[in-house]
């Protein structure tokens, strides 16, 4: 595990107590003394966190691959949108979410930040399997009232109504709990925004959104808002920026104005490696915000983000991060701990006493199987490493949540 970004933490050949759910202690010797206890013993496999998706959209989980051949404005509209449209009907959405809650939880993600659509009764569909499954996961009915098409639009109003009934409706849920997630500026009018900045502030909410992800993108929000110093400043006058509550993705064009608002505000960067690639949206100065002070953690941003294993998805932060180094020649590459850490640690923000081993925290984990072509007795960082840049599904041998097998 990683406690700090600074390195890996490594036991080897040690003994975990869990007892409710939380570790009660490490030890040296088996704890066979121990009456009534369940032993498990994985020896030659690892055992690391589980991981945090903190941008991700759940509808879109079927359109994977699709329209990749387009940028952010145009895969939204000939692509995303139609598509989103579809989860109006309830039938639907239960048939396209369950498969993708399913992958989610094979993929060893446990906690997780999702958008759903702009339908109340689609995305709650996704908070009842999400909870079914164990997961803990925060998820957004998604806000659009303006420029965006008919199909997928709501009134202002009723947008604001709707995210108030989704809010109450969510309660009866224990580890799935909501979210505010206007989609980005340009799908709302300044009035919804300062609604769902209120309703954040009266509810205590965190917030999702996008912000900075494409120059076509802030120049349309310039136009939009042209009061405002920025896209940044936008989001802060409604109030959507909440310390250690507010997950922005993206924030690849980000000026000064902007960085000293996010910086002042708290608000927590989402870096989606996947998605900046695929939709060639540009490359994130990861490590310049870090060194910064500015926190920034890990979305798979599926389907912008074509893979939903966040163990892929931290290869590609270190792939962006490296090819950055080289073609601008200036700052410094990620390192597998900070990346490492922001996929395990990332969910600090919203979910406490979890992400690393440690003595009261929660007992979350994935046991990776020695059946990764590990070539027998690696060291387990080097197992760690070979599952990070080659594991599967089937590698992860066993997925624990609070101390049960998920
Ligand atoms: N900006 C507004 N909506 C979206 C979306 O669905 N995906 C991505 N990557 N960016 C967005
Ligand atoms: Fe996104």
């Amino acid at each position: 595990d990683t406690p700090t970004p600074l390195g890996f933490r490594i036991r080897e050949d040690e003994y975990l107590i869990v007892e409710g759910g939380r570790i009660r202690e490490f030890r040296k010797d088996p704890p066979r003394d121990v009456a009534g206890t369940d032993y498990r013993d994985y020896t030659g496999k690892i055992i690391i966190p589980p991981f945090c998706d903190m941008h991700l959209h759940g509808p879109q989980f079927l359109q994977r691959g699709l329209g990749m051949e387009r940028e952010l404005i145009g895969w939204l509209n000939d692509y995303t949108f139609p598509r989103e449209a579809r989860f109006s009907d309830p039938e639907y959405a239960r048939r396209a979410y369950e498969p993708f809650v399913d992958a989610l939880s094979r993929s060893g993600t446990l906690r997780s930040c999702i958008f759903g659509t702009l339908h109340r009764e689609g995305t709650l569909i996704l908070a009842e399997l999400l909870e079914e499954r164990g997961l803990q996961a925060f998820v957004g009915k998604v806000n659009m009232d303006s420029n965006s098409p008919d199909y997928l639009r709501e009134e202002g109003h009723v947008s604001l109504e709707e995210t108030k009934r989704f809010i109450d409706d969510m309660a009866r849920y224990e580890n799935v709990r909501p979210i505010i997630t206007p989609r980005f500026v340009p799908s709302c009018s300044g009035e919804l925004l300062r609604g769902l900045g209120d309703l954040a502030e009266e509810r205590d909410l965190p917030v999702q959104s996008h912000l900075c992800e494409t120059e076509r993108e802030i120049a349309w929000v310039r136009e939009l808002f042209p009061d405002h110093r920025g896209y940044t400043h936008v989001y802060e006058e409604a109030g959507l920026l909440r310390r250690g509550k507010s997950f922005m993705a993206h924030g690849i064009y980000l000026e000064e104005d902007d960085l000293d608002r996010i910086g002042r505000t708290g608000t927590v960067l989402v870096h989606c490696p996947d998605s900046n690639l695929n939709l060639a949206s540009g490359i994130m100065d990861v490590t310049g915000l870090l060194d910064r002070g500015i926190p920034v953690i890990l979305g798979s941003d599926v389907g912008g983000g074509h893979e939903l294993a966040m163990n892929r998805v931290i290869v590609s932060a270190l792939q962006s991060s490296k090819i950055r180094v080289k073609l601008t020649g200036e700052g410094r590459a990620l390192t597998h701990e900070e990346a490492f850490h922001m996929a395990t640690m990332g969910g600090g923000f919203l979910w406490e006493d979890r992400g690393c081993f440690k003595e009261g925290h929660f007992f979350d984990a994935l046991v990776i199987g020695d059946d990764l072509p590990f070539g027998g007795d690696m060291p387990p960082l080097d197992k760690l490493y070979r599952y990070l840049y080659t594991g599967e599904d089937r590698h992860i041998h066993a997925f624990y949540g609070e101390g049960r097998i998920l």
